[in-house]
Protein backbone atom coordinates (compact mmCIF):
# COMPACT_ATOMS: atom_id res chain seq x y z
CA UNK A 1 0.00 0.00 0.00
CA UNK A 2 1.63 3.55 -0.69
CA UNK A 3 1.31 6.23 1.68
CA UNK A 4 -1.58 7.89 0.05
CA UNK A 5 -3.60 4.68 0.02
CA UNK A 6 -2.75 4.43 3.78
CA UNK A 7 -3.87 7.65 5.00
CA UNK A 8 -7.16 7.04 3.06
CA UNK A 9 -7.39 4.04 5.27
CA UNK A 10 -6.81 5.44 8.13
CA UNK A 11 -9.17 8.28 7.49
CA UNK A 12 -12.09 5.74 7.25
CA UNK A 13 -11.27 4.17 10.18
CA UNK A 14 -11.26 7.11 12.26
CA UNK A 15 -14.96 7.80 10.31
CA UNK A 16 -15.87 4.63 11.00
CA UNK A 17 -15.16 4.97 15.07
CA UNK A 18 -16.54 8.52 15.15
CA UNK A 19 -19.84 6.96 13.84
CA UNK A 20 -19.97 4.16 16.23
CA UNK A 21 -19.36 6.57 19.13
CA UNK A 22 -21.81 9.07 17.79
CA UNK A 23 -24.72 6.48 17.66
CA UNK A 24 -23.32 5.28 20.94
CA UNK A 25 -24.16 8.58 22.96
CA UNK A 26 -27.64 8.97 21.01
CA UNK A 27 -29.02 5.28 21.65
CA UNK A 28 -27.98 6.72 25.10
CA UNK A 29 -29.85 9.71 25.05
CA UNK A 30 -32.85 7.66 23.80
CA UNK A 31 -32.72 5.74 26.60
CA UNK A 32 -32.23 8.88 29.30
CA UNK A 33 -35.49 10.76 27.17
CA UNK A 34 -37.09 7.45 27.50
CA UNK A 35 -36.20 7.73 31.24
CA UNK A 36 -37.11 10.82 31.27
CA UNK A 37 -40.88 10.87 29.72
CA UNK A 38 -41.81 7.37 32.18
CA UNK A 39 -40.73 9.93 35.15
CA UNK A 40 -42.69 12.95 33.56
CA UNK A 41 -45.78 10.10 32.59
CA UNK A 42 -45.64 9.45 36.68
CA UNK A 43 -46.14 12.94 38.06
CA UNK A 44 -49.10 14.73 39.03
CA UNK A 45 -49.66 17.61 37.20
CA UNK A 46 -51.11 21.00 38.79
CA UNK A 47 -52.13 23.92 37.07
CA UNK A 48 -52.14 26.75 39.82
CA UNK A 49 -54.16 30.11 39.14
CA UNK A 50 -52.35 32.56 41.46
CA UNK A 51 -54.19 35.94 41.47
CA UNK A 52 -51.04 37.98 41.38
CA UNK A 53 -48.04 39.45 42.69
CA UNK A 54 -49.84 42.40 44.33
CA UNK A 55 -48.29 42.36 48.35
CA UNK A 56 -45.82 40.73 49.90
CA UNK A 57 -48.51 37.85 51.27
CA UNK A 58 -48.85 37.20 47.73
CA UNK A 59 -45.75 36.47 47.18
CA UNK A 60 -44.98 34.09 50.31
CA UNK A 61 -47.72 32.11 49.03
CA UNK A 62 -46.49 31.84 45.34
CA UNK A 63 -43.07 30.66 46.94
CA UNK A 64 -45.10 28.43 49.42
CA UNK A 65 -46.73 26.24 46.63
CA UNK A 66 -44.03 26.32 44.59
CA UNK A 67 -41.62 24.70 46.92
CA UNK A 68 -44.01 21.98 47.18
CA UNK A 69 -44.82 21.00 43.38
CA UNK A 70 -41.77 20.08 42.51
CA UNK A 71 -40.60 17.37 40.23
CA UNK A 72 -38.45 15.91 43.42
CA UNK A 73 -41.79 15.80 45.05
CA UNK A 74 -43.82 14.27 42.43
CA UNK A 75 -45.25 16.97 40.74
CA UNK A 76 -45.61 18.53 37.70
CA UNK A 77 -46.44 22.33 38.24
CA UNK A 78 -47.64 24.91 35.85
CA UNK A 79 -47.97 28.18 37.52
CA UNK A 80 -49.93 31.64 36.09
CA UNK A 81 -49.71 34.65 37.58
CA UNK A 82 -53.17 36.40 36.27
CA UNK A 83 -51.68 39.75 37.26
CA UNK A 84 -54.82 40.70 39.59
CA UNK A 85 -57.38 39.76 36.49
CA UNK A 86 -60.12 37.47 36.39
CA UNK A 87 -60.13 36.95 33.02
CA UNK A 88 -56.65 36.43 33.11
CA UNK A 89 -57.64 33.48 35.36
CA UNK A 90 -60.43 32.23 33.34
CA UNK A 91 -58.11 31.70 31.01
CA UNK A 92 -55.52 30.14 32.63
CA UNK A 93 -58.40 27.36 33.83
CA UNK A 94 -59.48 26.72 30.40
CA UNK A 95 -55.68 26.20 29.25
CA UNK A 96 -55.57 23.51 32.00
CA UNK A 97 -58.47 21.94 31.25
CA UNK A 98 -57.20 21.78 27.77
CA UNK A 99 -53.91 20.71 28.82
CA UNK A 100 -55.86 18.06 31.04
CA UNK A 101 -53.80 18.75 33.73
CA UNK A 102 -54.43 16.16 37.09
CA UNK A 103 -55.50 18.79 39.73
CA UNK A 104 -56.62 22.87 39.38
CA UNK A 105 -55.81 24.91 41.76
CA UNK A 106 -57.38 28.52 42.01
CA UNK A 107 -56.80 31.33 44.59
CA UNK A 108 -59.68 33.58 43.10
CA UNK A 109 -59.19 37.34 42.65
CA UNK A 110 -62.52 38.01 43.82
CA UNK A 111 -65.78 35.49 45.15
CA UNK A 112 -67.82 35.70 42.01
CA UNK A 113 -67.74 35.02 38.45
CA UNK A 114 -66.84 31.54 38.67
CA UNK A 115 -69.40 29.59 37.97
CA UNK A 116 -69.26 29.14 34.16
CA UNK A 117 -65.61 28.05 34.09
CA UNK A 118 -65.98 25.83 37.11
CA UNK A 119 -68.13 23.83 35.28
CA UNK A 120 -66.15 23.33 32.84
CA UNK A 121 -63.47 22.02 34.83
CA UNK A 122 -66.20 19.69 36.77
CA UNK A 123 -67.77 18.26 33.12
CA UNK A 124 -63.71 17.67 32.31
CA UNK A 125 -63.46 15.47 35.81
CA UNK A 126 -60.73 17.98 36.56
CA UNK A 127 -60.90 18.12 40.88
CA UNK A 128 -60.55 22.14 41.49
CA UNK A 129 -58.87 23.12 45.21
CA UNK A 130 -60.21 26.60 46.23
CA UNK A 131 -56.95 28.14 48.24
CA UNK A 132 -56.91 31.41 50.49
CA UNK A 133 -60.08 33.26 49.01
CA UNK A 134 -63.24 31.70 48.30
CA UNK A 135 -66.06 31.60 45.38
CA UNK A 136 -68.67 32.39 45.84
CA UNK A 137 -70.90 29.71 43.46
CA UNK A 138 -74.19 28.41 43.12
CA UNK A 139 -73.33 24.49 43.11
CA UNK A 140 -70.47 23.82 45.73
CA UNK A 141 -69.67 20.33 44.02
CA UNK A 142 -68.32 22.96 41.37
CA UNK A 143 -64.99 22.58 43.50
CA UNK A 144 -63.56 19.76 45.69
CA UNK A 145 -62.73 21.69 48.95
CA UNK A 146 -60.91 25.56 50.18
CA UNK A 147 -58.39 26.36 52.49
CA UNK A 148 -57.82 29.73 53.30
CA UNK A 149 -58.07 32.15 57.02
CA UNK A 150 -61.33 33.38 58.09
CA UNK A 151 -61.38 36.83 56.81
CA UNK A 152 -64.23 37.83 59.13
CA UNK A 153 -62.54 37.01 62.27
CA UNK A 154 -59.16 38.03 61.78
CA UNK A 155 -61.04 41.51 61.45
CA UNK A 156 -63.14 40.94 64.56
CA UNK A 157 -60.03 39.76 66.48
CA UNK A 158 -57.56 43.32 65.86
CA UNK A 159 -61.07 45.15 65.99
CA UNK A 160 -61.27 43.68 69.47
CA UNK A 161 -57.79 44.22 70.37
CA UNK A 162 -57.96 47.66 69.59
CA UNK A 163 -60.88 48.25 71.96
CA UNK A 164 -58.72 46.61 75.20
CA UNK A 165 -55.95 48.53 74.28
CA UNK A 166 -58.45 52.03 74.04
CA UNK A 167 -60.39 50.96 77.80
CA UNK A 168 -56.68 50.04 78.81
CA UNK A 169 -55.93 53.93 78.28
CA UNK A 170 -59.30 55.43 79.31
CA UNK A 171 -59.90 56.84 75.30
CA UNK A 172 -63.64 56.84 74.87
CA UNK A 173 -64.74 55.19 71.76
CA UNK A 174 -66.18 59.18 70.70
CA UNK A 175 -62.68 59.71 70.42
CA UNK A 176 -61.65 57.23 68.18
CA UNK A 177 -62.40 58.68 64.45
CA UNK A 178 -61.10 56.03 62.24
CA UNK A 179 -60.55 54.95 58.64
CA UNK A 180 -60.60 51.68 56.61
CA UNK A 181 -58.25 51.55 53.71
CA UNK A 182 -59.97 48.43 52.29
CA UNK A 183 -58.65 45.52 49.97
CA UNK A 184 -59.38 44.80 46.60
CA UNK A 185 -63.48 45.09 46.47
CA UNK A 186 -65.23 42.02 45.81
CA UNK A 187 -62.29 39.36 47.28
CA UNK A 188 -63.06 37.01 50.51
CA UNK A 189 -60.42 39.08 52.39
CA UNK A 190 -61.67 42.55 51.55
CA UNK A 191 -65.23 41.21 52.25
CA UNK A 192 -64.65 39.08 55.08
CA UNK A 193 -62.23 41.91 56.86
CA UNK A 194 -65.01 44.95 56.07
CA UNK A 195 -67.37 42.86 57.62
CA UNK A 196 -65.74 42.24 60.87
CA UNK A 197 -64.42 45.89 61.14
CA UNK A 198 -68.27 47.18 60.17
CA UNK A 199 -69.45 44.96 63.10
CA UNK A 200 -66.93 46.15 65.87
CA UNK A 201 -67.30 49.54 65.26
CA UNK A 202 -70.86 49.57 65.71
CA UNK A 203 -70.60 47.73 68.32
CA UNK A 204 -68.18 49.74 69.86
CA UNK A 205 -69.42 53.07 68.25
CA UNK A 206 -66.09 54.06 67.12
CA UNK A 207 -66.31 57.40 65.15
CA UNK A 208 -66.14 55.62 61.16
CA UNK A 209 -64.74 58.14 58.62
CA UNK A 210 -64.03 57.20 55.75
CA UNK A 211 -63.98 53.68 53.53
CA UNK A 212 -61.19 54.04 50.70
CA UNK A 213 -59.91 51.02 48.31
CA UNK A 214 -56.28 50.13 48.64
CA UNK A 215 -55.99 47.35 46.35
CA UNK A 216 -53.62 45.33 49.03
CA UNK A 217 -50.63 47.30 47.47
CA UNK A 218 -48.43 49.89 49.19
CA UNK A 219 -48.86 52.33 46.23
CA UNK A 220 -52.56 52.28 46.78
CA UNK A 221 -52.44 52.22 50.42
CA UNK A 222 -50.73 55.59 50.24
CA UNK A 223 -52.61 57.26 47.78
CA UNK A 224 -55.99 56.06 49.90
CA UNK A 225 -54.25 57.80 52.99
CA UNK A 226 -53.43 60.53 51.23
CA UNK A 227 -57.45 60.85 49.99
CA UNK A 228 -58.34 60.19 53.48
CA UNK A 229 -55.78 63.23 55.16
CA UNK A 230 -57.45 65.43 52.52
CA UNK A 231 -60.90 65.35 53.47
CA UNK A 232 -60.72 64.04 57.29
CA UNK A 233 -57.87 66.03 59.29
CA UNK A 234 -59.21 64.71 62.58
CA UNK A 235 -58.44 60.54 61.49
CA UNK A 236 -56.65 59.46 63.93
CA UNK A 237 -56.96 55.07 64.22
CA UNK A 238 -56.63 53.67 60.30
CA UNK A 239 -57.31 50.32 59.91
CA UNK A 240 -55.45 49.08 56.36
CA UNK A 241 -56.68 45.71 55.27
CA UNK A 242 -53.04 44.27 54.39
CA UNK A 243 -49.68 45.30 55.82
CA UNK A 244 -48.86 46.65 52.04
CA UNK A 245 -51.14 49.26 52.81
CA UNK A 246 -50.31 50.02 55.89
CA UNK A 247 -46.44 50.68 54.61
CA UNK A 248 -47.57 53.08 51.71
CA UNK A 249 -50.06 54.53 54.50
CA UNK A 250 -46.94 55.22 57.10
CA UNK A 251 -45.71 57.13 54.44
CA UNK A 252 -48.65 59.75 53.19
CA UNK A 253 -49.12 60.31 57.08
CA UNK A 254 -45.03 60.95 57.51
CA UNK A 255 -45.04 63.24 54.75
CA UNK A 256 -48.22 64.72 55.92
CA UNK A 257 -46.23 65.69 59.33
CA UNK A 258 -47.90 63.25 61.29
CA UNK A 259 -46.25 60.89 63.91
CA UNK A 260 -47.59 57.16 63.60
CA UNK A 261 -47.95 55.12 67.10
CA UNK A 262 -50.58 54.25 69.72
CA UNK A 263 -50.47 57.30 71.59
CA UNK A 264 -53.60 58.98 69.90
CA UNK A 265 -54.43 61.23 72.93
CA UNK A 266 -51.15 62.74 72.40
CA UNK A 267 -51.50 63.04 68.20
CA UNK A 268 -50.44 60.17 67.20
CA UNK A 269 -52.06 58.23 64.21
CA UNK A 270 -52.61 54.85 65.27
CA UNK A 271 -52.40 52.36 62.36
CA UNK A 272 -53.29 48.46 62.55
CA UNK A 273 -52.74 45.37 59.60
CA UNK A 274 -53.08 41.93 58.72
CA UNK A 275 -50.46 39.60 57.24
CA UNK A 276 -46.92 39.74 59.29
CA UNK A 277 -45.07 38.22 56.66
CA UNK A 278 -43.18 41.09 55.62
CA UNK A 279 -40.09 42.08 58.28
CA UNK A 280 -40.24 45.45 56.78
CA UNK A 281 -44.15 45.55 58.01
CA UNK A 282 -42.68 43.79 61.45
CA UNK A 283 -40.12 46.36 61.85
CA UNK A 284 -42.84 48.76 61.70
CA UNK A 285 -44.48 46.98 64.63
CA UNK A 286 -41.25 46.73 66.55
CA UNK A 287 -40.97 50.97 66.11
CA UNK A 288 -44.51 51.03 67.63
CA UNK A 289 -45.44 52.73 64.24
CA UNK A 290 -48.07 49.95 63.29
CA UNK A 291 -49.68 49.18 66.33
CA UNK A 292 -51.20 45.30 65.90
CA UNK A 293 -50.96 43.21 62.62
CA UNK A 294 -53.76 40.07 62.93
CA UNK A 295 -51.90 37.45 61.13
CA UNK A 296 -52.92 36.12 57.72
CA UNK A 297 -50.85 32.82 56.90
CA UNK A 298 -49.48 32.33 53.59
CA UNK A 299 -47.51 29.03 53.39
CA UNK A 300 -50.64 26.87 51.93
CA UNK A 301 -48.45 25.15 49.54
CA UNK A 302 -48.11 22.14 52.13
CA UNK A 303 -52.10 22.13 53.11
CA UNK A 304 -53.31 22.16 49.04
CA UNK A 305 -50.44 19.60 49.15
CA UNK A 306 -52.07 17.52 51.96
CA UNK A 307 -55.27 17.67 50.05
CA UNK A 308 -54.02 16.10 46.70
CA UNK A 309 -52.17 13.24 48.37
CA UNK A 310 -55.80 12.44 50.44
CA UNK A 311 -56.97 12.46 47.06
CA UNK A 312 -54.70 10.51 44.96
CA UNK A 313 -55.01 7.82 48.10
CA UNK A 314 -58.88 7.84 47.40
CA UNK A 315 -59.96 10.02 50.65
CA UNK A 316 -62.34 12.93 51.15
CA UNK A 317 -60.99 15.66 52.50
CA UNK A 318 -62.39 18.43 54.59
CA UNK A 319 -64.18 20.49 52.47
CA UNK A 320 -63.62 23.84 54.05
CA UNK A 321 -60.16 23.97 55.91
CA UNK A 322 -59.78 27.24 57.94
CA UNK A 323 -56.42 27.84 59.02
CA UNK A 324 -55.91 28.92 62.72
CA UNK A 325 -54.23 32.61 63.41
CA UNK A 326 -52.52 34.67 65.94
CA UNK A 327 -51.80 38.24 66.55
CA UNK A 328 -48.54 40.51 66.66
CA UNK A 329 -48.16 43.74 68.46
CA UNK A 330 -45.65 45.90 70.13
CA UNK A 331 -47.34 45.60 73.76
CA UNK A 332 -47.53 42.60 76.25
CA UNK A 333 -50.42 44.82 78.06
CA UNK A 334 -52.83 42.60 75.76
CA UNK A 335 -52.13 38.62 75.90
CA UNK A 336 -54.66 37.04 74.09
CA UNK A 337 -57.86 38.20 72.82
CA UNK A 338 -61.03 36.04 72.53
CA UNK A 339 -64.36 35.95 69.87
CA UNK A 340 -66.91 33.33 69.78
CA UNK A 341 -65.05 31.44 72.28
CA UNK A 342 -61.76 31.63 70.08
CA UNK A 343 -59.29 32.83 72.13
CA UNK A 344 -56.25 34.02 70.08
CA UNK A 345 -52.85 34.96 71.40
CA UNK A 346 -50.72 38.20 71.02
CA UNK A 347 -47.63 37.60 70.33
CA UNK A 348 -45.19 40.56 71.08
CA UNK A 349 -42.36 41.96 68.05
CA UNK A 350 -39.67 43.33 69.16
CA UNK A 351 -36.37 45.16 67.60
CA UNK A 352 -34.14 42.69 69.46
CA UNK A 353 -36.98 39.89 67.37
CA UNK A 354 -35.67 41.28 64.23
CA UNK A 355 -31.93 41.06 64.29
O1 LIG B 1 -56.18 36.97 50.32
C1 LIG B 1 -55.16 37.24 51.23
C2 LIG B 1 -54.77 38.66 51.11
O2 LIG B 1 -54.36 38.91 49.79
C3 LIG B 1 -53.63 39.13 51.97
O3 LIG B 1 -53.98 39.64 53.19
C4 LIG B 1 -53.11 40.23 51.12
O4 LIG B 1 -51.88 40.73 51.54
C5 LIG B 1 -53.13 39.62 49.81
O5 LIG B 1 -52.92 40.41 48.75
Amino acid sequence: MNTRKVSVAIYMLMIICLCTILAGCSSRQDTAEADHDVAEDDLIVVGFSQIGSESYWRNANTESMQSVFTKENGFRLIFENAQQKQTNQITAIRSFIQRDVDYIVLAPVVETGWDTVLSEAKEAGIPVIIVDRQVDVSDDSLFTCWVGSDFELEGMLVCMWMSKYFNMRGIQPSAIHIADIQGTLGSSAQIGRTKGFKHMSQLYGWDVVAYEEGEFTKSKGKEAMSEILASHKDVNVVYCENDSEALGAVEALEAAGKKCGSNITKGEVMLVAFDGVNEEARAKVAEGKISCIGECNPLHGPRVESIIRKLEAGERPEKYQYVTEGIFANTSDIPSVMISGQERTVTVITKKDLQ
